[in-house]
């Protein structure tokens, strides 16, 4: 059977995807190749967030196209993903080499394109329809991926986003919001820890809009925190997390729930996108800046040591040096333990992208760089309060940067390296944190009792 590699671009959500049709294809009888260099079918998962995201992915292609072709022109190209679905058959005029573009609705149905190709029955697929229920077929997953077990699992509980932020691509890309059910989405988690996974963390466009259209409020709880009750209950379960929220979702019953549901980590990431309210509303985000303040209180009331995290958008057209003055004194009013930052890209068919007074390249570099300064001595201080604490992490296997060394996370999302072995992987345990490098913390094991 034909080896496939997957180059996975962009978000978790994308991460997820990618390793959903993997576990597809492998059931099919594929097996996974280890680089592009060996592969029958290569396939790139693309992001369409900003336009750098979509160059880097073409470029891949072009490049792909270029060497791999030449020397095994019966290797199949694919897109798949956020770009397949919304540039489709222009994705083959541009770059006549690639074979197929699956969408964002047909993941689960890449190997039955691909023994199409295979078996001669099509030359080229493209696939970008919407299909009733896709939410639900992103399920499988690839559970000991590097022969070890995995710790932690991504569950995709939603699809799409009905928001119609004036900056953003995605309701175009993932279609409308739909949920899967809490009975369907329970069975995955379970099936989950019972391979050994510790930790789930909840995907979607919108997290806290799960449900919304199918699940009504009982007795004061959305659906999203219905759902987080019946994940609870898993035995051997020991954190959840999600990814992304909404601001707008933190309504009472979900702040209350982070003081009730022990497994709730302490832990999120709201997107706040600006500090000032007249650009909030011209990004259509819902929420005054005030309104953002009194979430986080809420929430620090509740945890204190919560962990938040956000993302911010700089130079969205009009944005003026006031404006940007409030991104400022939001990130130090909140004092985020860390922000990602992002250049406003205009993206096609968005209400932003005709906006008047887009903000020249140079302005907006300015302002990413004093932006960061605050970001970063922030983050700086917040890491170095930790030193000589103690904190419990999740093991999940070698530092990514020295594999000679484990690594884990902290409740409030905080990675942790120490000195150990493979037999800590998958452990719940206490490290004593020595020392803080730039957004890393570095822990011991050995001399938590003095
Ligand atoms: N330009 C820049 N950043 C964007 N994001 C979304 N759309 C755009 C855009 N057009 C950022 C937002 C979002 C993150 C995933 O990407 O901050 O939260």
């Amino acid at each position: 059977m034909p080896s496939v590699y997957i180059k996975t671009y962009g978000c978790q959500m994308n991460e997820r995807d990618s390793e959903a049709v993997a576990a597809q294809l492998i059931a099919k009888g594929y097996t996974l190749a280890p680089g592009e260099a060996t592969a029958d079918v290569i396939l790139l998962n693309t992001c369409s967030v900003r336009d750098l995201a979509e160059q880097k992915a073409l470029r891949k292609m072009e490049n792909i196209a270029a060497d791999v072709r030449r020397s095994r022109p019966n290797v199949v190209l694919g897109f798949m993903g956020c770009m397949a679905q919304s540039r489709g058959q222009q994705l083959i005029d541009k770059l006549p080499d690639v074979d197929l573009v699956v969408g964002t609705q047909k993941f689960h149905r890449a190997a039955e394109y691909l023994d199409d190709i295979f078996s001669g029955r099509r030359d080229k697929v493209v696939e970008v329809a919407e299909e009733d229920r896709s939410e639900a077929t992103i399920r499988e997953h690839l559970l000991n991926g590097n022969a070890h077990k995995s710790v932690t699992a991504y569950v995709s509980i939603m699809q799409g986003c009905n928001q119609y932020c004036t900056f953003c691509i995605v309701p175009y890309t993932r279609g409308q919001e739909r949920s899967r059910t809490i009975p369907d989405i329970v069975a995955e988690c379970r099936e989950l820890v019972a391979h050994g996974v510790k930790e789930i963390t909840l995907l979607g466009q919108i997290v806290t809009s799960y449900g919304k259209r199918d699940l009504p409020t009982t007795d004061g709880k959305s659906a999203f925190v219905q759902l987080l009750e019946a994940i609870h209950e898993i035995e051997g379960l020991e954190r959840i997390r999600f990814t992304s929220p909404h601001p707008k979702g933190y309504g009472d019953d979900l702040i209350e729930a982070y003081g009730r549901l022990p497994k709730l980590v302490e832990s999120a990431h709201i997107p706040v996108q600006s500090g000032s309210d007249r650009v909030l509303k011209l990004m259509h985000r819902g929420y005054t800046r005030e309104r953002f303040l009194g979430i986080i209180e809420k929430l620090r009331r509740v945890q204190p040591r919560m962990g938040i995290t956000t993302d911010i958008i700089l130079g969205f057209p009009g944005e003026t040096e006031e404006d940007f003055q409030q991104t400022l004194s939001v990130m130090r009013e909140v004092e985020f333990d860390q922000a990602y930052i992002f250049k406003y890209s205009p993206r096609r068919d968005t209400p932003a992208a005709a906006m008047p007074d887009q903000v020249p390249q140079p302005v907006k570099e300015e302002r990413n760089q004093r932006l960061l300064e605050v970001v970063n001595e922030i983050g700086a201080r917040h890491y170095q309060k930790l030193v000589g604490q103690r904190a419990q992490i999740l093991v999940e296997g070698p530092s990514k940067k020295n594999a000679a060394r484990m690594m884990g996370r902290t409740r409030c999302n905080k990675i942790v390296v120490f000195d150990g072995s493979e037999r800590h992987r998958g452990q719940l345990m206490d490290v004593k944190i020595i020392r803080a490098g730039s957004f890393t913390l570095y822990g011991d094991p050995a001399i938590l009792d003095e």
